[in-house]
């Protein structure tokens, strides 16, 4: 027996590791934020009654996340510590009780919205953003500094009366609609699209490329100052401060007097979150004064003066009736759920990912079972449980399918791989549509005039069977090209067929095509891992796809950020003999299979000037400009500082920018005096 519960904690504890390590590491959750605290719990309730099994560093005692490895690692000045949370109405007044058994019954509490992304801590000297820091493992975190600069909200200078040193604490988020503008680019881009606004903010802040952060737009809340809390009394007080010093606070914050006053904030927000533009799960409750919040303390883990209460996820049971299986570009297989339709978040849900394989098993998922769906934030909708007291007798174990349903090839799994792979890459309809899709999508060939219907009729047609096809097309396959579509309900058969209109746009698009540069055609071709990001260093780096064809594992690994995975991947791409002609046919075709040389400047005159631009313009885009900038020898530069040398300003430039060109002193011209300046 005790056996058992020694091997229970023990499972339980590892569990907990490898989903804390999906979560802050990989950004990637595999279970619900609420499965992941009822393991937790349970855990807690076990170690307590069987302290000695509780393993060291039990995911019970220290803060879930750690450092990744790519970041400079910093310790933090103050542990970054967790919250208590609970999502039961009993526990939030034991909490009360707990507070008012030792500070007495004369305080207030604050209560805030939870932000639902990654927490963070910036330090500013003398008002200047000196350093950014995720929790990490909570004693030491990720240096991302330099990402955190790109956004907005977050001042690289505060103003007013500030501290000369203070650190202030918050969570970064990305607003769901940013968020889905975001993901239907990924998946136009044939790129994995993120679960939720949670996952794509933390996985943004940990890229490699600020430029890269910059093009997503992250926001931010700070709810808590470090330093010298003396100067304040309370939170609120320290908040209000903060926000004068131009830091981005949150206004729906309020003051209760009572634990039912705190009650009635929680169930007012939990119908208004809906209404707000980004994710909350939850309201964090403090006691707002601090010399009262110093009394009560903290454990190793939380504050004793605060907790925070989680709402329930928006979960429905359903039945499953099936599970079919779904071919990507790459040849992954991905497990569906199809279920009997079921009303979630004011949308129906029929089907719902299962992810892969591991996730199906741990899930122990049968046709036939009633299933839990959860959708918080998400764009699909996944299966997190079976209501196993609801399973049938004798319903089969669900076994993965073992063929292809595409092409019924055997299919193949990798060593250390989730996915199972469909190997049959030249004869899987869906993969050689989705290949071709990848290659004219917009961050690839950027062939608008085709789109995913186009390329099925083509396809259907046998006209396209690799993207190089596209290449041979003449206006007289395509014109009057039809297909005839079958309406579901009535099973009328309509005939819809290119117009001529169609079919010269379509040519028109295709021989546009090879004006695009080499690193997007190499991305274009889609060699596995090979995303936009590698196909620039590999285009910079070999010049020309024949110098990177002949280059050897050793060639590619030396190349800055390409790894092992990579160099293999590009190998075995050129080592298939179709693969190798379809490049003869692109460069038949004329496509640009060479890095051109950077472009000579007209002039030098700004050689040397470090320039800032702001502001609306009448005769030129903002773009048009800086490209100006850098064709005349200047460098673009994103804030003011003494080391600018001046401002191109135009119309509604900031009075805050304003403000900080005259006090240092930083010249500003117009966009005129600009024209002037370069022409001559
Ligand atoms: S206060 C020592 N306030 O939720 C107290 N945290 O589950 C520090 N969070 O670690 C936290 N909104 O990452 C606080 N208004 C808020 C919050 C908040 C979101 C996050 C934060 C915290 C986690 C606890």
């Amino acid at each position: 027996m005790s056996e058992d519960i020694k091997k229970t904690i023990e499972h339980l504890t590892e569990e907990l590791r490898k989903h804390n390590y999906n979560y802050y590491v990989l950004a990637q959750p595999t279970i619900s934020d609420r499965d992941f605290d009822m393991k937790l719990k349970e855990l807690e309730r076990l170690e307590s009654a069987y302290p000695k099994y509780k393993v060291a560093n039990s995911p019970t005692s220290v803060v879930g996340g750690m450092v990744t490895k790519d970041f400079k690692t910093v310790k933090h000045d103050v542990p970054m510590l967790s919250l208590g949370n609970t999502y039961s109405k009993e526990e939030l007044f034991d909490f009360d009780t707990r507070v008012r058994k030792s500070i007495g019954d004369n305080f207030e509490y604050t209560c805030e919205l939870k932000f639902d992304g990654l927490a963070i801590g910036i330090k500013y000297r003398n008002g200047k953003l000196v350093q950014a820091l995720t929790r990490g493992d909570g004693v030491q975190g990720d240096d991302v500094t330099d990402n955190v600069k790109t956004i907005r909200s977050i001042p690289h200078q505060l103003k007013g009366n500030f501290p000369n040193e203070v650190e202030v604490r918050g969570e970064i988020f990305m607003h769901r609609k940013a968020f889905a503008k975001m993901n239907a680019e990924r998946i136009a881009a044939g790129d994995k699209p993120f679960a939720n606004p949670r996952n794509s903010a933390a996985g943004t802040i940990k890229m490699q490329e600020q430029s890269e952060v910059a093009k997503r737009p992250l926001d931010a809340f700070l709810y808590h100052i470090l330093g010298d809390e003396k100067e304040f009394k309370t939170h609120n007080g320290a908040l209000l401060k903060a926000k004068a010093w131009g830091l981005p606070v949150n206004d729906d914050m309020r003051i209760a007097k009572s634990i039912e006053d705190v009650w009635a904030f929680i169930e007012t927000w939990n119908e208004k979150r809906k209404t707000l533009s980004y994710d909350i799960d939850g309201i964090v409750i403090k006691v707002n004064d601090f010399n009262l919040q110093h009394d009560l303390g903290f454990t190793s883990k939380s504050p004793r003066w605060a907790i925070s209460y989680k709402f329930e996820t928006e979960r429905a049971t359903t039945q499953l009736l099936e599970i079919t299986y779904q071919v990507g570009r790459t040849g992954a297989v991905t497990p569906v759920a199809n279920l009997e339709p079921v009303q979630l978040l004011g949308t129906t849900v029929k089907r719902a990912s299962l992810h892969n394989a591991d996730v199906m098993a741990e899930l122990d998922v049968r046709v036939g079972d009633y299933v839990y769906v959860e959708k918080g934030g998400e764009i699909i909708p996944k299966i997190v449980g079976v209501d196993l007291d609801k399973r049938e007798e004798g319903v089969e174990k669900t076994t993965f399918a073992h063929t292809c349903p595409e092409c019924d090839t055997e299919l193949v799994r990798s060593e250390g791989e989730a996915a199972h792979y469909c190997p049959n890459e030249s004869g899987c309809p869906p993969q050689i549509k989705g290949r071709i899709e990848h290659f004219i999508s917009r961050k690839a060939l950027n062939i608008d005039s085709l789109g995913e219907g186009k390329i099925e009729m083509l396809y259907n047609a046998g006209l396209i069977r690799k993207y190089a096809d596209l290449y041979h097309l003449t206006f007289e396959m395509l014109n009057g090209l039809s297909k005839s579509i079958e309406n579901d309900e009535t099973g009328e058969v309509r005939l819809i067929s290119f117009r001529e209109k169609t079919a010269e746009k379509i040519i028109a698009g295709i021989n546009a095509s090879k004006e695009i540069p080499f690193d997007r055609v190499l991305y274009g071709i889609g060699i596995r891992f090979v995303g936009s990001t590698v196909a620039k260093k590999l285009a910079s780096h070999f010049k020309n796809i024949r110098t990177l064809m002949q280059a050897s594992f050793e060639d590619l690994v030396a190349v800055d950020e390409i790894g092992d995975r990579i160099a293999q991947s590009v190998l075995d791409y050129f080592s298939i003999e179709e693969n190798k002609q379809a490049i003869d046919e692109l460069d038949a075709a004329g496509l640009k299979l060479e890095q051109e040389a950077p472009q000579a400047l007209k002039s030098s005159i700004l050689e040397g000037q470090k320039i800032v631009v702001s502001g609306v313009f009448n005769q030129f885009s903002r773009n048009e400009l800086k490209e100006m900038i850098e064709q005349n020898g200047g460098q673009n530069v994103g804030s003011i500082s003494a080391k600018t040398s001046f401002v191109l300003a135009g119309e509604n430039m900031g009075p805050a920018k304003l403000e900080k060109a005259s006090k240092l002193g930083v010249k500003i011209i117009s966009e005129m005096e600009f024209i002037e300046l370069i022409d001559g």
